[in-house]
């Protein structure tokens, strides 16, 4: 078996990547729900990477709010991404009831929620369309039909999130123009396809990127535990054409973040994330705080869980108190930089340039 030693060479790669996409550096934002931070977006854009906007809960007025704010703020190129919503989630009183009894030790006892649990997602398709970002992108499965048509007949690209080869396959055959290959380190939820199968499918990025990068013949974008120039260096030599940053531009002060989850990601080491289903009944990894570490019942599935736990996240949210916050993190989280985010995408990408051939 032969190794494809990086060719065509990784600054080809990101050459072509970059003017593909209308980018000076092959750093992406990574979308982040919950993170919306237009000024965010904007640094990082201007940077000449690429803004993000997680626009999982975002009504599609808000999509078109956010879009509106970073093109205020800067000309350059963002994506806007949606979560694949799963099947209805069935329900289970008790279920229900037995984690409502153990969140209720770690705040307010929440009520049983009854939905709809988030925006029409047809609808918010159709607002990620008119905002006209540079790309769309996908987590857990892959966007209907009409959605992958109608970008492609406006000229938007679609980046599809996957774990494996054979999820990245499957957005490639559905239209996908880049892969966001989503090694185990990520902070945040597991793009698995199948939620029930998240567990089983925590390939890290070392394996992942040059897998994925050898199999497919569309760009592969690098995401989880890449915080530093190292890291950019080593997913660009594993055959990616850019990367995507999360955790790592979350300390930066646009992020806006709360102080308690910027502070937790400044000292967590990388055995101080952990995955677990508590926020919101699909995989995800952050800071192992004590919510996280408490032996829980099975938790319910998305986005019921999600419903489940909104209240214990407002009160220690505005409590200050760690302990019951939901800190997502990746593993390199301690690598992430609290300076301003243009700066810190300039100055990643500089450093990584100097450490490759
Ligand atoms: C706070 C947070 C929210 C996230 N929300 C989303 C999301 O809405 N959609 C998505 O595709 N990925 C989401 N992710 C995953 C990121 O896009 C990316 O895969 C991950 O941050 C990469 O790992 P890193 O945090 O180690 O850089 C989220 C990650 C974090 C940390």
């Amino acid at each position: 078996m032969t190794t494809r030693l990086a060719t065509p060479s990784a600054r080809t790669r990101v050459a072509a990547f970059c003017d593909r996409f209308g980018l000076r550096i092959p750093i992406l934002l990574a979308p982040m729900a919950g993170v919306p931070a237009p000024a965010l977006s904007a640094a990082v854009a201007s940077a000449g990477g690429m803004g993000a906007h997680g626009a999982l809960a975002t009504t599609p007025g808000g999509i078109a709010d956010w879009a509106r704010s970073v093109r205020a703020a800067s000309n350059g190129a963002f994506q806007i991404n949606l979560w694949i919503p799963d099947p209805p989630p069935a329900r289970d009183a008790a279920r229900e009831a037995a984690m409502a009894d153990f969140l209720a030790a770690h705040g307010p006892r929440p009520a049983i929620p009854e939905g709809p649990f988030l925006p029409d997602f047809d609808a918010q398709c159709r607002a990620i369309l008119d905002a006209a970002p540079a790309a769309i992108s996908s987590i857990m499965g892959v966007f209907p039909d009409w959605v992958v048509a109608e970008s492609k007949a406006r000229g938007i690209a679609w980046f599809a999130t996957a774990t494996t080869l054979a999820e990245a396959r499957a957005a490639v055959a559905a239209g996908a123009d880049a892969i966001v290959a989503q090694g185990a380190e990520a902070g945040g939820h597991r793009g698995a396809f199948d939620a029930t199968t998240a567990e089983a499918q925590l390939t890290g990025g070392l394996a992942l990127i040059p897998r994925l990068a050898d199999a497919l013949d569309v760009p592969v974008i690098a995401t989880g535990g890449i915080a530093d120039a190292r890291g950019i260096a080593a997913a660009l030599t594993l055959g990616a054409s850019a990367v995507q940053v999360g955790t790592g531009f979350l300390r930066c002060p646009e992020a806006a973040i709360h102080p308690a989850w910027a502070d937790a990601i400044g000292a967590a080491e990388p055995d101080g994330t952990a995955l677990t289903r508590i926020f919101s009944g699909r995989l995800g990894r952050g800071i192992a705080n004590e919510v996280v570490r408490a032996a829980a019942p099975p938790a319910a599935p998305y986005p019921v869980q999600r419903a489940l736990f909104a209240p214990v996240r407002a009160a220690a949210e505005a409590a200050g108190d760690p302990r019951a916050m939901q800190m997502w993190a990746g593993q390199a989280a301690r690598l992430a930089a609290a300076e301003p985010a243009g700066d810190l995408a300039q100055r990643l990408w500089a450093e990584a340039l100097a450490l490759l051939p």
